[in-house]
């Protein structure tokens, strides 16, 4: 018997031993993968609590301290020193690139902005008032009835051309979908502009006049989207590897990802937080939703408050809450009451002993809506904004999956619990 296994004994007295594996720094893991071929039994585990679904080397969440790292560093260290397509090189390559790695990285990005002409067609086809997370994801999908000819995911050339499309082309339909909304003329990237610049460009500018653009506004998104480029095996990058793993082309794959990331319990908390701020309105009416949000029978949560694996505060939301002093100073004040308003209800809750024992503290998503709103960007482009950032992570992991000597088809099992076998019967007997 190997030292480093799991032992149980069956109900009929069998003896189980489960190989236990070991990270570079995190839990051990269990593995059960013979478990059925061997034992004849599944495990269960709604939600994947406990459970791992891959290998990864690309990020690390400690989720009792606070603590997440890309590639191992420290995303403190990278909000303050790098930039999201430093990160994005990070991320995609695993190791921060040199001075003409990185000059080469992002002059391809910057030359891959522009949509073939024939997608922005599909914009005339949509409803004024569709909801820009429905367009990105179908027009994200639709990138594989243009670039076809490159997305054999055995090629490694055709990886690397999937991801710069991917990143470099998100924020150019991301604008279109915002322009339509608001019906403005769509806004043609420009390439002398970096990331950041250029998406505040599309969404921004209009053709009759220029449009200056406020470094301060441009830094603060390039924050956010470091912040928000990886969280392991999240809901929509877990969706991702899974539509991938079919052999489904990448583009479809991310697609998935979209769909996945809109919900309110995942990226869609973003825009779900404002509009609970502006429900909540004042100060005094806090204790009022603090307690529908701890009432069990109450469907309401605090939104932005929580995660599956923080327990702790999210070292995102820390970094956030800094840079909302920042903008809000900048830009002005209308936005502050807003601020106020969250800084007040993050304090009222973290002193509740309901949230003490549920370890729920703000996420991610409870501070940044802030910032997006100070910038001029509707509630509606919040998770949109989300899923610019995390374009990369979905990207690395794809690439990772689709390389993984170990990789299979992702199919869970279930416990069944439906009728046994029976009879059709004629409809006239029923
Ligand atoms: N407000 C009130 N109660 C909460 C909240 C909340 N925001 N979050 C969790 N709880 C309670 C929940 O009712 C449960 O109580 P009990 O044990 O009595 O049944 C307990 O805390 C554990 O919650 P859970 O739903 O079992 O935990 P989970 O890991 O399945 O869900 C979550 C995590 C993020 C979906 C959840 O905390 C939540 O719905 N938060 C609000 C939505 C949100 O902010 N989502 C953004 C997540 S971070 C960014 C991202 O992933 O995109």
């Amino acid at each position: 018997m190997s030292e480093d296994a799991y032992r149980l004994t069956s109900p009929d007295g069998l003896e189980m031993e489960l190989p236990i594996r070991k990270g570079t720094v995190g839990p051990d893991v269990i593995e059960i993968a013979r478990l059925y071929r061997e034992h004849k039994v599944f495990t269960y585990d709604p939600g994947f609590v406990s459970t791992g679904s891959c290998e990864s080397d690309i990020t690390y969440i400690d989720g009792e301290k606070g603590i997440l790292m890309y590639r191992g560093y420290p995303v403190e260290q990278l909000a303050e020193h790098s930039s999201f397509i430093e990160v994005a090189y990070l991320l995609i390559h695993g190791d921060l690139p040199k001075v003409d790695q990185l000059a080469a990285f992002d002059n391809t990005i910057r030359r891959h902005t522009m949509l073939n002409e024939g997608m922005l067609s599909f914009f005339k086809g949509f409803r004024y008032d569709a909801h820009p997370m429905a367009m990105l994801s179908a027009v994200v999908g639709s990138m594989s009835a243009y670039y076809h000819d490159e997305m054999d995911a055995t090629n490694p050339d055709h990886r690397d051309i999937f991801a710069h499309r991917i990143l470099a082309k998100l924020p150019t339909i991301a604008a279109a979908a915002f322009k339509l909304n608001i019906g403005q003329p769509f806004m043609y990237p420009r390439n002398d502009l970096n990331y950041t610049e250029n998406l505040l460009h599309m969404l921004f500018a209009v053709p009759a006049e220029p449009y200056e653009i406020d470094p301060v506004a441009a830094d603060a998104l390039d924050l956010l989207f470091i912040l928000h480029a990886d969280h392991e095996q999240n809901c929509s990058t877990s969706t991702v590897r899974m539509a991938g793993s079919s052999g489904a082309n990448p583009y479809s794959a991310i697609a998935a990802g979209v769909a996945a990331l809109w919900g309110p319990a995942h990226g869609g908390a973003n825009e779900a937080v404002l509009n609970m701020l502006e429900d909540i309105g004042d100060v005094s009416q806090i204790g009022k939703y603090i307690d529908k949000a701890k009432d069990r029978n109450d469907p309401f949560r605090l939104m932005g408050f929580g995660h599956r694996v923080y327990k702790n505060f999210d070292p995102r939301a820390t970094i956030i809450r800094g840079m909302c002093y920042k903008v809000l100073d900048r830009l002005g004040s209308q936005d502050t009451p807003l601020f106020d308003l969250a800084l007040e209800l993050e304090q009222i809750a973290l002193k509740d002993d309901y949230f003490i024992e549920k370890n729920l503290y703000p996420n991610v998503d409870f501070y940044s809506g802030i910032i997006y709103r100070a910038l001029g960007i509707p509630t509606s482009m919040f998770t949109v904004m989300f899923a610019l950032g995390r374009s990369v992570g979905w990207t690395a992991h794809w690439r990772e999956m689709i390389v993984d000597p170990t990789g299979r088809i992702s199919r869970p099992r279930q416990l069944y619990t439906g009728p046994l076998a029976r009879d059709y019967t004629q409809i006239e007997k029923r």
